[in-house]
Parts: C-alpha cells; structure tokens; sequence
C-alpha cells in the first residue's frame, strides 16, 4: 500500500471476521498466546475524536476540518462495549481502560463507566476501572465518573509551563484548566492518580524537572509521574529516534535534581519501570517503549472504538468483533472467536524494532494513536 496514495480518512483498517468455534466447547477462561502471555488488560477506546492536536499523536495538517472521524452509527454501544468488557473478563481480564483520541468527549461516559464497574473477574472482586485523559473535561466531569464506579484516572500532561503546553496541545488550551482538573479528580477521590508526560527532546525536555518538581510540591505522593518516550505510533507524527530522549537520560536529569531508587514491580506485564524518590516525595515511572521493549509479558488487547480488536499497539489490522456482535452470535461464540484469537497471537513490535528487524515507518500502516488510546 503507498502511503502517500490512500487518504488517511479512508482507512479503517482490514478486519476480517474471526472465526467462531465450530464446538460450543470452545475455551472460556484463562488464555495464553503464542508467547505464553495471559490477557489481563483490556484497552477501550470510545471515540477516536479529541479536542487537541498534540503534534505526536494527531497533526493539525492531517487531523483537519476535512478529516472524517468515525460515523456515529459505527461506533459500539455501551452495551455492546459491555457485552465485550464482560467476555474479556471471563477469559482473565482484570483491567479497563477507557480511551480515546478523547474518553471524555464521549457524551454520557459515566453511563458506560456504571454499567463496567457491574462487572465482576472470576473471583468476584471488582474490576480496576480506569481512564486516561487530557484532563480538559476532567473538574466537570470527575465526579459523576467517580459517582459512577470509576476507580482512578490517568491524565496526559506534558508541559507545567502554559506557553509550551499550549504549543504541545497545538490549540491553545491553557494549562491551568488540566491542573485543576487534576486538583478536582483527587478531590473526587480517583487515586491514584498518574500524569504522563510524553518527553520530545528539543520540545518539552526543558519540563521534566519542573513538572516533577510541581507534582511532589502540589500532591506529594498522592501523584505518580511518568515519563513516557515518544513512540513511532501510526505513521502521521512524522517520527523521528532522534527527537526521543532515552529514559535512561531523562532519569539522571530527575536524578540530579531529586535523587531517585528503584522500586520493584506491582505487577507482571506493567509498562512503567517504577521508582521513587529518596526523600519520600513519592514515586514516578519510566515507560521506555523505545530503548527497553517490555513486550515480553505484553498483557494488553485493545478494542476500538468501531468494534475491532488489536493485539498490538503497532498493528496494521484487527479483528472485526462488531460484526459477531451484530450478526446474531452467542457470547458462548463470540468468546471462542476471541480465545481462537488470542490464542494465535504473537505480536511483539517493539522488542523486533529495537532487533532492527521491523524498520519504523516500513510495511503497512500501522492504527493511529487517536484510533487505539495507546
Ligand atoms: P497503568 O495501569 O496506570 O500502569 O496504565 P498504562 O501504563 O497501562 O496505560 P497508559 O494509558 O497510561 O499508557 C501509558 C503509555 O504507555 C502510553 O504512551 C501508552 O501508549 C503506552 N502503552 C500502553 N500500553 C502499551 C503497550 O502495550 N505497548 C507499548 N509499546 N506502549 C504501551
Ligand atoms: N508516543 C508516546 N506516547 C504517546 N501518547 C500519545 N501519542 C504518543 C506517542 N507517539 C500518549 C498520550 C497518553 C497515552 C495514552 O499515550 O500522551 O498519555
Ligand atoms: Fe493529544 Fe491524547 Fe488528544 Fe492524542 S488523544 S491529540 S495525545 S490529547
Ligand atoms: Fe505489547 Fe505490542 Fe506494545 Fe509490545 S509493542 S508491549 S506487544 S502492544
């Protein structure tokens, strides 16, 4: 497929119709892939729209008044994302996440948050519910999604001073709004919660220090800082390895300033290296997709916002569940199909890239950010 050829609007990503098991003894319960990995997590993306155009994830160039967004009538419904969310959870899943482009621009999500929290895993305790967020929505809305059975949220933030957020949300959003929100969904009770800074060297590198320095001066370690490096996501941001800083250097820049130890993991499969301050000012993580693949416990499926299920981050196709959904299959079948699914998976982009043996960029186009949530 030529890149330049095809209008990125056009693409909806082949998804071919998994196969249902033949047998109704098809296998519900604990699944592994190819590469022995269990399927904890399950990511979902509820509109592939968002109000800003952080240059990294959605370019103003391309995600312009011309783009077309998903229709509405294609989206899965709540109780279809429902109905999905409680087959993921009988077969391990013990996360959601709820994401975008934006979750919160979802009209009604503390609806979709009440019917999740329903759900219980095989052992009847409740699910770890979950968002992540530009946090521009988050102090009028993190009440009712508290209200509603949300557990904790995750906001992106990538710059503390106004004029480089405003540059890095490219529309002129203030930064001021985000950090209340912050204060509100901490009032609201959603902890804890995390930030994520996504670090470009030559943009935002000049933040790391004083954002830490803001979270453990404002929330203490009510707030878990994490430096994300800038990911070859989709192929419209224009990726290039050197705008990424390793997380090793941006780690000794902290260090510096605030000396740091290591903690050990919370739990298999995270994508944060989690370390904390020494003086007790609370904890930060390193997601280091780029220089330290953690593809090898890679517990993650996505679900998109139009019923299709990746595997990968980085992938080129899912697979269409929307259509067994609409197609008058049983959850007994649909299960089966994404047992059969997971079961085939062997998916590890970023361990291959760092193995240069999938060039960034080459190959087919991969789903976008603003499409998956990350
Ligand atoms: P926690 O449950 O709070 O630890 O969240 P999380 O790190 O699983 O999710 P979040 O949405 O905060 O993602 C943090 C960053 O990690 C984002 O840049 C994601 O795109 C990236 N990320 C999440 N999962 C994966 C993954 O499976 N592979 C890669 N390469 N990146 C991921
Ligand atoms: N590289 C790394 N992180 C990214 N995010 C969005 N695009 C990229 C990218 N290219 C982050 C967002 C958000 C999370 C879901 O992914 O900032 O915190
Ligand atoms: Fe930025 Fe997140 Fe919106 Fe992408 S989805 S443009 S990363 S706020
Ligand atoms: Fe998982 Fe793919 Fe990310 Fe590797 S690159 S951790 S397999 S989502």
């Amino acid at each position: 497929m030529g890149e330049s050829v095809i209008p990125l609007a056009d693409l909806r990503y082949v998804a071919p119709v998994p196969e249902v098991p033949a047998h109704p003894a098809a296998p519900i319960g604990l699944l592994a892939d190819r590469l022995g990995r269990p399927l904890r997590d399950l990511r979902i993306s509820v509109t592939d729209r968002c109000n800003f155009r952080c240059s990294y994830c959605m370019p103003k160039e391309i995600f312009d008044r011309d783009y077309r967004f998903l229709p509405h009538a294609s989206l899965l419904s709540f109780e279809e994302i429902t109905r999905v969310a409680r087959l993921f959870v009988a077969h391990g899943v013990v996360k959601l996440r709820l994401t975008g482009g934006e979750p919160l621009m979802r009209k009604h999500l503390e609806e979709l948050v009440r019917q999740l929290a329903a759900l219980r895993a095989a052992d009847g305790t409740p699910l770890d519910i979950t968002l992540t967020t530009n946090g521009s929505l988050l102090a009028r809305k993190a009440a009712a999604l508290r209200e509603a059975g949300l557990r904790r949220v995750t906001v992106s933030l990538d710059a503390l001073d106004d004029a480089v957020f405003r540059r890095m949300n490219d529309v002129d959003f203030p930064v001021a709004d985000v950090l209340q929100g912050i204060d509100v969904a901490l009032a609201a009770g959603l902890t804890p919660l995390k930030v994520n800074m996504v670090v470009k060297r030559g943009t935002n590198e000049g933040q790391i220090v004083p954002l830490a320095r803001h979270v453990r001066e404002r929330w203490g370690a009510q707030v878990v800082l994490r430096f994300i490096e800038y990911m070859d996501v989709g192929s419209s941001n224009g990726w290039r390895m050197d705008e990424v800083l390793p997380s090793d250097e941006v780690r000794a820049r902290l260090h510096a300033a605030f000396p740091l130890e290591p903690l050990p993991p919370s739990a298999p499969g995270e994508t944060a290296e989690r370390w904390r301050y020494r003086d007790g000012g609370g904890e930060v993580g390193f997601i280091s997709s780029v220089t330290k693949a953690f593809c090898h416990d890679c517990n993650r499926a996505r679900l998109s916002t139009e019923g299709k299920l990746f595997l990968c981050l980085f992938a080129s196709s899912g697979h269409d569940l929307r259509a067994l959904l609409r197609g008058g299959f049983s959850d007994e079948q649909i299960a089966g199909a994404v047992g059969l699914i997971w079961g085939g998976r062997e998916d590890r982009y970023s361990e291959l890239r760092a193995a240069h043996q999938a060039a960034p960029g080459s190959g087919e186009r991969k789903i976008e950010m603003h499409y998956i949530g990350g």
